[in-house]
């Protein structure tokens, strides 16, 4: 059984959660814990080949639309990739796992958004990811306009700057974003230990202070 703590980040594009995940490294660091940060797609070399192909919104011109299908199972290679080489070392290991999105990513955007269904999901993750599930999540929801409003404005400077492009998923229109949105609160409802959802739209500092208090109610101290 795994000795260490499996923490996951989840929300819109521009709900903060990367920041966030940053933030609550550095201070777990400072703290004394060992931590262990990753982002889905990507992280492995397998995982940031598939993370060029599901997000450069150029892939489709020289692969054709991707399937839905294709995608979640995409979505759930580079997982179990990570998985794998990461995630299951470091909880072995004793370390704390911040993992910036996991499989209810999938379950929002490749099963509401995509409208695969959630069941096809939670089948593909028990199949392929032996179940492993985060021992918290910190769901981050402010508003659905005040996310894309983020998320659009930072693609734009993105493409500006002639950086990586990754637009793949944000070009989508706002009913998409809406069904992601609600599966996230139906997750958050299902699944109260798990998921603690974050609905201020409060400034960093104090969605950060809200953080520190529930994972220091989750995680004791370490003994150093
Ligand atoms: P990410 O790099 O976390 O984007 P952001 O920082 O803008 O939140 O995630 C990339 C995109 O991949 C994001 O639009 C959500 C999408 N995604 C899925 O559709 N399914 C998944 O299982 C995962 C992990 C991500």
């Amino acid at each position: 059984m795994p000795r260490g703590y499996f923490i996951t980040f989840e929300g819109l594009d521009g709900s903060g959660k990367t920041t966030q995940l940053r933030r609550l490294a550095a201070w777990l660091e400072a703290e004394g814990h060992r931590v262990v940060t990753l982002r889905q797609p990507g992280g492995t070399v397998l995982g940031d080949r598939i993370r060029s192909i599901l997000l450069d919104s150029r892939s489709e011109t020289t692969l054709g639309p991707i399937a839905p299908l294709a995608e979640m199972s995409l979505m759930f290679a580079d997982r179990a990739q990570s998985i794998h080489e990461i995630i299951l070392p470091a909880l072995e290991s004793g370390a704390i796992v911040l993992c910036d999105r996991y499989t209810d990513s999938s379950e929002a955007y490749q099963g509401a958004g995509r409208q695969l269904g959630s069941e096809r999901i939670l089948t593909m993750h028990r199949a392929v990811c032996d179940d492993l599930q985060p021992d918290l999540t910190l769901l981050l929801l402010p508003s659905i306009e005040a996310s894309l409003r983020r998320a659009r404005g930072r693609n734009k400077r993105r493409m500006q700057q002639k950086g990586p492009d990754e637009n793949r998923f944000e070009r989508e229109d706002d009913d998409f974003y809406r069904r992601i949105y609600r599966a996230y609160e139906e997750i958050a409802e299902r699944e109260p230990q798990r998921v603690v959802p974050l609905r201020e739209d409060a400034s960093i500092e104090q969605i950060e202070e809200r953080i520190h208090e529930i994972v220091s109610a989750r995680i004791p101290a370490p003994v150093i």
